[in-house]
């Protein structure tokens, strides 16, 4: 059993800006849940308790959010707005909240690297709650990995086929297939250009990491962009031991976008008033 999530939530959301001028982009709703309480959920549903976020400034609400609020429980109390709040309260009360901070924008990999002090020396799940990811017919992504993690023990990232002019969009792997879902991971590249690899296998923002992770996530030196890559580190951990790519079962809604988050907007309004 993994008991921490780890929550890299620093960046800056400029693609939303203004509303992320004063508004963390991890609490963005999708209908009445911030896109941070939905990574919680699925976190949760794999049996991770402890939720660890690595934050920046501006980024309090974010503790305020998983906190108790008693001027505004005082207030609704006994009313029929009370019962808007069950979820959240529920959700408090089966985790634990942790906190540190991303003092400079070093990129994925130093954010991960960041959260080592509340993770310790175990393998822990890393969700990045700007990718919303559901599955309707099963369990969520997060527990997905956790069955693959359970059988092989190494550091695992979910994956899906892109579109061609895509890859130079995310984290491409590449690798060779052991199960039809399932392949060890034999190169992977940040957001290549289409020219520089044949696969259109992308990393999307689930991974499972074992604490190796941050003895070669010290080792990386800044790449694409300029910033510490997770990416980098996890081809170091690929040649030295054994990485895995799992293509999800589910869907994945890029809430980092405005158009995959009108879509997602979209999908969860049929899903919960769709008969109404
Ligand atoms: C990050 C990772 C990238 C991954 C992507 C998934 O990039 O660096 O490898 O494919 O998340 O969303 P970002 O989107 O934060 O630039």
């Amino acid at each position: 059993m993994i008991q921490t999530c780890l929550f890299p939530a620093a960046g800056y959301g400029t693609r939303f800006l203004p509303a992320t001028k004063s508004l963390p982009k991890e609490m963005l709703p999708i209908l009445t849940k911030p896109l941070i309480h939905y990574g919680v959920d699925e976190a949760l549903e794999a049996g991770m308790s402890n939720m660890a976020f690595v934050t920046g400034r501006g980024k309090r609400a974010l503790e305020d959010y998983f906190d108790i609020s008693y001027e505004l429980e005082h207030q609704i109390s006994g009313s029929s707005k009370e019962s808007l709040l069950s979820e959240i309260r529920n959700l408090m009360q089966k985790c634990t909240f942790s906190f540190t901070r991303q003092k400079t924008m070093k990129g994925l990999g130093d954010a991960i690297n960041k959260g080592r002090t509340l993770v310790g020396d175990e393998a822990f799940g890393v969700i990045l709650a700007d990718d919303l990811c559901i599955n309707e017919d099963g369990v969520g992504v997060m527990s997905q990995l956790l069955e693959v993690y359970e059988k092989y023990r190494c550091s695992i990232v979910a994956v899906m086929e892109v579109d061609k002019e895509d890859v130079s969009k995310y984290g491409i792997v590449e690798g060779k297939y052991i199960e039809d879902n399932l392949l060890i991971v034999n190169d992977m590249v940040e957001k290549p250009n289409s020219n520089e690899t044949n696969s259109n296998l992308a990393i999307i923002g689930r991974y499972i990491l074992t604490p190796n992770i941050f003895h070669f996530l010290d080792k990386t030196k800044p790449g694409k962009n300029g910033e510490i890559q997770i990416t980098d580190a996890l081809l170091k951990e690929a040649k030295d031991g054994m990485v895995m790519a799992y293509k999800f079962k589910g869907k994945r809604f890029d809430c980092g976008s405005i158009k995959g988050f009108v879509e997602a907007t979209k999908y969860f309004y049929e899903l919960q008033y769709g008969n109404e």
